[in-house]
């Protein structure tokens, strides 16, 4: 294992206050966000969208790594320069997400298993040789009814760290993303009994598999109340509750934390990252970056919608966003900074 590699390539990824940026979608998910806007649910539209996001001009100012997806990672542009190249050149180091997908997990109604270990020493190696040097893999837990089981959340652990071993075998970072979601009307109680016991199993799991925890990023969820419950607590009690979990269960040998966004709109995203490090950051054994998709890409997603004539607005959009992101890391976010 290059221990070297892996640390210096988990400290590159949050280094200067800056983030990761996932465009990984896999292609039902990219095809259902498209259909919401009446864009054709082609290869060729999910290339043009994905040109727009790696030439967004200046976007390496603010994000340190992207995470594509097979598809876009063996894509090019319209004149046939491939992203890697683009990437690369533009100092963001390209990172792949190698899951397969989370699937029902038998005997367990309303809960899901991520599959893709199978053939994935072979895969990461062809995707180190391209150039990838970080790997993402999303397991998810539902709460609910009876749920999230005790059983669901230990073959999760268990699957995401035999990944993470796979990852450093290969020389590259672990992007562990164990997501607890958002959807249902849970409390934030709820989420942080839920949330803790989650990272509790993962790290024992990661401990067990002999992952190189100063070699790792974690991707957590923001201790959140569900979508749909009737109290939401205050970005601040947010903060405080997602900053109390993740003292209880995340080891200071870890790196770097970096959030998903989960469905938060883009703007609550930004201040809840941002009240963490504005309260928190001296007091912090990891950095606390962000790893979002949607709270990155959906503003300009939503002024692009399949249109070459709106590729410059939809670029400015998700700078936008970054810089906003950037600059929650510092704890210098403000409501203001959506004016300008
Ligand atoms: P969101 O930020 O949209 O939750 O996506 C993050 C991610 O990478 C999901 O796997």
């Amino acid at each position: 294992m290059n221990t070297q590699l892996l640390i210096d390539t988990a400290n590159k990824l949050v280094a200067d206050d800056k983030g990761l940026l996932a465009m990984d979608e896999s292609n039902p998910t990219c095809n259902k966000r498209f259909a919401k806007l009446n864009i054709p649910q082609t290869v060729e539209a999910r290339r043009a969208y994905r040109e727009l996001i790696v030439t967004t001009p200046g976007l390496g100012e603010c994000i340190s790594g992207v995470i594509l997806y097979d598809e876009t990672i063996r894509q090019q542009k319209k004149d046939g320069t491939p992203f890697l190249k683009v990437l690369t050149d533009a100092g963001i180091i390209p990172g792949i997400k190698v899951d397969a997908g989370a699937k029902d997990l038998a005997a367990h109604p309303g809960e899901k298993i991520t599959e893709g270990l199978d053939g994935l020493r072979d895969r990461l190696a062809e995707y180190f040789q391209m150039g990838a040097l970080f790997a993402k893999w999303r397991a998810v837990i539902a709460i609910g009814v009876g749920i999230p089981s005790r059983s669901c959340i230990e073959a999760n652990a268990h699957a995401l760290a035999r990944y993470a071993a796979l990852c450093q075998e290969a020389g590259l970072v672990p992007v562990v993303e164990p997501e607890v979601l958002m959807d249902g009307d849970h409390t934030l109680e709820q989420c942080r009994a839920a949330t803790e016991e989650v990272l509790r199993t993962v790290f024992n799991q990661l401990n067990s598999q002999r992952v190189m925890l100063e070699g790792m990023i974690l991707k957590p969820n923001m201790v959140l109340p569900g979508l749909t419950c009737s109290t939401q607590e205050s970005v601040d009690e947010v903060a405080d509750t997602t900053m109390k979990s993740l003292w209880r269960t995340v080891p200071a040998a870890v790196p770097a934390i970096a959030f998903l966004s989960g469905g938060q709109s883009a703007e609550l995203a930004s201040a809840r990252l941002n009240t963490m490090n504005h309260r928190f950051k001296t007091q912090l054994p990891w950095a606390l970056a962000f790893s979002f998709a949607r709270a990155i890409q959906q503003p300009a997603l939503e002024i692009w919608r399949g249109e070459e004539a709106n590729v410059t607005p939809a670029q400015q959009a998700l700078l936008h966003r970054a810089r906003c992101n950037r600059a929650a890391r510092r704890g210098e976010y403000t409501v203001a900074m959506e004016k300008t």
